[in-house]
């Protein structure tokens, strides 16, 4: 039998894992951005069976470089532009890797002080950073918490919502005190996933109209559904507003929407997940209207904009109490001193599972690391970046733009004169295939008032004016080529 990994060998394998990464991160530009593999090309390069006897290390390695990497796609790569941008930096991979090395488990403050302390922490630091309200931070009747996503995050805030509104017994009682949630159609579909997972159920989702133009949710619209459904003996539980919406970071208007709420004493979450890290920025603080005033829960990623590595979400709650009262259970073997003491926060309370990764350590290294002025500069970074290629798409007549880009989102279409519009989005989709074939970039696409349109997120922190420069070329040589 293979012993246990001594610290002597960890040291020499993770010297060279360290070296691979740094290497790596050196010569990503190397790589195909999008992985060229096949369905099935890596499991075919995997054995079957698992080992009877233990190998080396170094065969581990071997068959990463072999195996793995060719079915790899390079979400850092400076020509990654699909989805959002996934960031992983330096700092936030080296506080991972410390988490890895304690393999501590946070469910409870005593199982753990420090993992639970430094996140109320780190996350009372970036309240502050991004200027969230006072309700929000941990000295209030609030706080924040770290979840793997804002898909749990919403969830997470469902359940408080339900919670709150009658205890998430109506569901149980008949079909005349059936909950509901309101959304939009730009609302991101773990908002559906979540309203599955509670028992509220698709059928109870109640779809906000947005208005054709901005894609952001009539609040008119919300006040007349929640009339309605309340007069119908329906007990309305949550309404999600988003800051960026996923397909075109359109940009609900949380104070109007968040009066309404008020008014028909709704939950509000606010669902930010990209783009509620811009608030870094002074000048993009507007990101935060109405937060102040009506938001019941609120959640951003920093592990889409703010260089730290998936997963790392970001949740805030106006009050703990209904959160908590959800989510707390305690059986005998978990009581302890610090629980019955009431002084200390068990974070296992604020989300679903019970045990937890000491996820705070990566975002500390990042904050610390970069400094306000160092998350201002990625951030601004990428809307400049974003500008600059918005306005050459605006000047090309070629070319349709999306006006609506105020982070790092820029979505356009060629223009494909005298095609029909079906026809033209089939081209369009053609493109986007040659485009991502290349090897050197990577774009996704959605639908918007009908069409179809390329999405090129920017925000890596490896993308820089050449690479904008080189893919704005490609797409503009690829459209030429035709559809
Ligand atoms: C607005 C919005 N909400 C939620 C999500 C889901 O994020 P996660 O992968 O953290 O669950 C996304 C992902 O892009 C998003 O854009």
């Amino acid at each position: 039998m293979a012993g246990h990994m001594t610290p002597e060998e960890f040291r020499r394998y993770g010297r060279q894992v360290v070296d691979w990464i740094a290497d790596y991160q050196e010569k990503i530009e190397s790589y195909p951005v999008l992985s060229q593999a096949r369905p099935g090309d890596v499991l075919a390069n995997l054995p079957a069976h698992p080992p009877e006897r233990g190998e080396g290390f170094d065969a581990v390695l071997a068959d990463f470089d072999r195996v793995v990497m060719p079915g790899i796609t390079h979400w850092q790569h400076p020509g990654f532009f699909a989805y959002f941008p996934s960031n992983a930096t330096g700092p936030a991979i080296l506080g991972e890797l410390l988490s890895a090395g304690l393999g501590v488990q946070g469910m409870l403050w005593a199982t753990s002080p420090a993992c639970t302390e430094l996140e109320t922490r780190v996350l009372d630091w970036l309240a502050e950073l991004l200027d969230l309200p006072g309700r929000f931070r941990s000295d209030g009747t609030g706080g924040g918490v770290i979840q793997d996503s804002a898909s749990s995050a919403a969830l997470v805030a469902i359940l408080a919502a339900l919670h709150r509104v009658d205890g998430g017994t109506a569901g149980r009682e008949g079909i005349t005190r059936r909950h509901t949630l309101y959304i939009s159609s730009q609302t991101h579909s773990s908002l559906e996933k979540a309203a599955k997972i509670t028992g509220i159920g698709s059928a109870n989702i109640r779809v906000v109209d947005v208005d054709p133009g901005t894609l952001a949710m009539d609040p008119g619209h919300l006040d007349a559904l929640l009339t309605e459904d309340a007069a119908a003996g329906a007990l309305p539980v949550m309404v999600c507003a988003t800051v960026g919406t996923t397909s075109t970071t359109a940009v609900d208007p949380v104070p109007a929407v968040g009066e309404v709420c008020r008014r028909h004493g709704v939950w509000l979450h606010v669902d930010a997940a990209y783009a509620g890290v811009a608030a870094v920025c002074p000048e993009l603080r507007w990101v935060n209207d109405g937060l102040a005033e009506y938001a019941d829960s609120y959640s951003t990623n920093p592990h889409k904009w703010l260089l730290t590595n998936f997963d790392c979400n970001t949740m805030w709650v106006a009050d703990r109490a209904p959160l908590v009262g959800a989510l707390s259970i305690l059986p005998e073997y978990l009581r302890n001193q610090a629980t019955a003491s009431g002084e200390v926060i068990d974070y296992r309370d604020w989300q679903i599972p019970l045990g937890r990764r000491f996820r705070a350590l990566k975002l500390w290294s990042v904050i610390r690391w970069y400094g306000a002025e160092g998350l201002r500069e990625h951030v601004r970074t990428g809307v400049r970046l974003a500008r600059d290629l918005a306005s050459r798409i605006a000047a090309d007549p070629r070319f349709e733009l999306l006006e609506h880009h105020p982070f790092g989102l820029v979505c356009f279409r060629p223009r494909w004169d005298g095609l029909a519009d079906a026809e033209a989005d089939a081209a369009t989709m053609r493109l986007m295939g040659r485009l991502n074939a290349s090897g050197d970039l990577y774009l996704t696409h959605t639908k918007a008032g009908g069409r179809v349109l390329l999405r090129m997120a920017i925000g890596s922190p490896a993308t820089g004016d050449a690479h904008i420069d080189a893919a704005w070329q490609r797409i503009r040589a690829e459209t030429a080529a035709g559809g």
